[in-house]
Formats: C-alpha cells, sequence, structure tokens
C-alpha cells in the first residue's frame, strides 16, 4: 500500500485520504490555528506498538491546552484511535500524525464561539533511518532562531520551522540549528544533544525549545545507564567545540551529528557515547513495545 492509499480519520468518519476534505474557512487553513503530533510506530519483536504513546497523548492534551482548544478526546479514546490507524495499514513502520484546529469559522482572529474542533489522523509509511546517516553522521547548518516565544506549543503554525529545513537543505545539510541569543535551542524539526567530556547536555525544556518525546527518552535512558546528565544553557562556543552532537525526534529517533557548517565535530567521526544510546534506545524501544502489548491485552476494545 502506498503513503497515499491510506484510510485517514476525519471528524469520527473514516474515509480514503484521497477524498478526505475540509472546508477553507477551517482555522487550521487560515490562521494555522491548531495543534498536532506525530507518533512513531515500529514493529519490535512482532508487535507493531507506538513508542511513549501516552506521553504523545499528554503532550498533545498540553499543547490544547496552551491555545484553548477543547480536547475533543480524552487519552483512552486517542490511543485507540491510534491503535486502529496502525491496525488499518500493513506498513511494519508508521509515523501517526495527529492534528487538531479551532474549527471551521468565518474569518476573525479572535475565538469563534459554539465551533467544534476540526480533528484530522493519518497514517504513513515511516522510511527506516538510513545506514549510512547511522554510520557517517549527518551535517548541520547554524542559523538565528526567528521563531515566536511558544516553541514549546506543537502548532501547525510552522512557517519558521518551514524556511529553516528549506534553508538546510539549500546547504546541503539534513537539519537546519538554531541559536537564540548566542545560545542553542533546538532543530526545525528535532532536539539537540551536545556530548562534552562523557556528560550529555542539552537545553531545559523551557518556551524556546519543543518538549520532545524522544528528548525525555534519551535522558531516562541515559540517566538509567548512569551517564552524567546535565540540563543546562549550550551556548555556541560549547556547542562547535563539542565532542559529539545528537540530533533527536520522532521522525529520526537519535541521529549523529559530523558536521557543523561544514567544520566537522571534534575528529569528524560518529562518537562512542552515540553508538551506545543508539543500542540503549532500541532497547528502550522493546520494553515500550512490550508495555503497549499489554495494554492492548488490558483493552481489547481499544484495538
Ligand atoms: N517534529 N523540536 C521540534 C521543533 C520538532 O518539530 C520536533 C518533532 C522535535 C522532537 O520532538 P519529538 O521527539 O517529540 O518528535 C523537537 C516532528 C517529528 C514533526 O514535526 O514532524
Amino acid at each position: 500500500m502506498e503513503w497515499d492509499q491510506a484510510t485517514c480519520h476525519l471528524n469520527g468518519q473514516w474515509l480514503p485520504l484521497a477524498e478526505a476534505r475540509v472546508s477553507v474557512l477551517d482555522r487550521g487553513f487560515i490562521f494555522g490555528d491548531g495543534v498536532y503530533e506525530v507518533v512513531p510506530v515500529d514493529t519490535v519483536d512482532g508487535v507493531r506498538a507506538p513508542f511513549r504513546a501516552a506521553e504523545h497523548c499528554a503532550r498533545f492534551a498540553r499543547s490544547m491546552a496552551a491555545v484553548r482548544i477543547d480536547n475533543p478526546h480524552d487519552d483512552a479514546q486517542w490511543l485507540a484511535l491510534l491503535s486502529q490507524l496502525i491496525e488499518r495499514h500493513p506498513w511494519p513502520r508508521q509515523s501517526v500524525y495527529l492534528q487538531v484546529t479551532r474549527g471551521v469559522a468565518k474569518r476573525d482572529h479572535a475565538f469563534p464561539p459554539g465551533v467544534s474542533p476540526t480533528v484530522f489522523a493519518v497514517s504513513s509509511p515511516w522510511p527506516v533511518i538510513a545506514s549510512e546517516q547511522l554510520e557517517h553522521g549527518v551535517a548541520v547548518v547554524t542559523h538565528a532562531d526567528e521563531r515566536w516565544l511558544h516553541c514549546d506549543i506543537k502548532s501547525v503554525s510552522l512557517l519558521g520551522n518551514v524556511l529553516m529545513r528549506q534553508f538546510a537543505v539549500e546547504h546541503d545539510a539534513a537539519e537546519a540549528i538554531f541559536l537564540r541569543d548566542g545560545r542553542l535551542t533546538e532543530g526545525s524539526s528535532a532536539n539537540v544533544f551536545v556530548v562534552r567530556a562523557g556528560r550529555l547536555s542539552a537545553p531545559a525544556k523551557d518556551h524556546l525549545i519543543l518538549p520532545g518525546i524522544t528528548y525525555d527518552a534519551v535522558f531516562d535512558i541515559a540517566r538509567a545507564h548512569g551517564l552524567a546528565c546535565d540540563v543546562l544553557p549550550i551556548g555556541e562556543a560549547d556547542l562547535r567545540g563539542a565532542d559529539e552532537i545528537w540530533l533527536s525526534s520522532s521522525g529520526r529517533e537519535i541521529l549523529p551529528v559530523t558536521r557543523v557548517d561544514g567544520n566537522a565535530v571534534a575528529n569528524g567521526r560518529v562518537g562512542p557515547l552515540f553508538r551506545q544510546m543508539h543500542v540503549w534506545f532500541q532497547e528502550a524501544k522493546r520494553s515500550d513495545a512490550l508495555r503497549w502489548r499489554e495494554r492492548m491485552q488490558q483493552f481489547p476494545r481499544a484495538a
């Protein structure tokens, strides 16, 4: 099955993706007035399981609350929808996209009264992470962080991120990473970690970055294995002098960065801590998949 043959969920109905339609007055279309989630699904020990599904639901609810859209579903309903999307498609690796906008109304910036949110959800195949990227790392370019001051909300208003990803593409880089007032924030669609003298660090989850689900997973895994971790401001010099730099996101898991603005990171090779973390991360996916299977067995109707 090709991605465009997917069945999607739109406002409580299942229909072919090609037939799904929303009004041109949807505030997602007019204002970018909506929030979203991307949940990665992989087959682990024969089970197709979303990674950290509960955490994605919690962040989704938080984003809706932050922009004052009434959450149309509780967590159990979102998890059931997620599970149905996975089951309806044959792909062993899927990327599930969930989106809620404020709904359809005559154009006026202020919130329209009495409008129901638009709910859209679809799954698409999630390509395997290229072994070339894991073996040799990827290049990134830096740029001033020109986005707004609520980057912790997973908003569909992504123009700042879109322009920066294009900047990366035009500079033969896998990602653009941002500096705000001389400090590292994040990438256009990934969080960033830095390793220095055996310690793993990342900026705090404040309003300047998205609180990544993969970010939390990486820190949880690192701490569980006794790695020294720091959440602290990372200056430009710390970034450029790092021993290792990693990207983390639901779409790319963790990726080693071996070039920043054309300069090698340390010796230009993928670092030992990344290789270790990559193994630990795959183990963590296995335990998470087991938890998902148990949950599905407990609540079979959700599946
Ligand atoms: N992006 N920062 C930004 C700006 C992001 O857009 C993302 C994810 C992340 C990583 O968050 P997580 O680990 O929860 O995926 C950080 C998704 C994948 C996207 O927009 O497609």
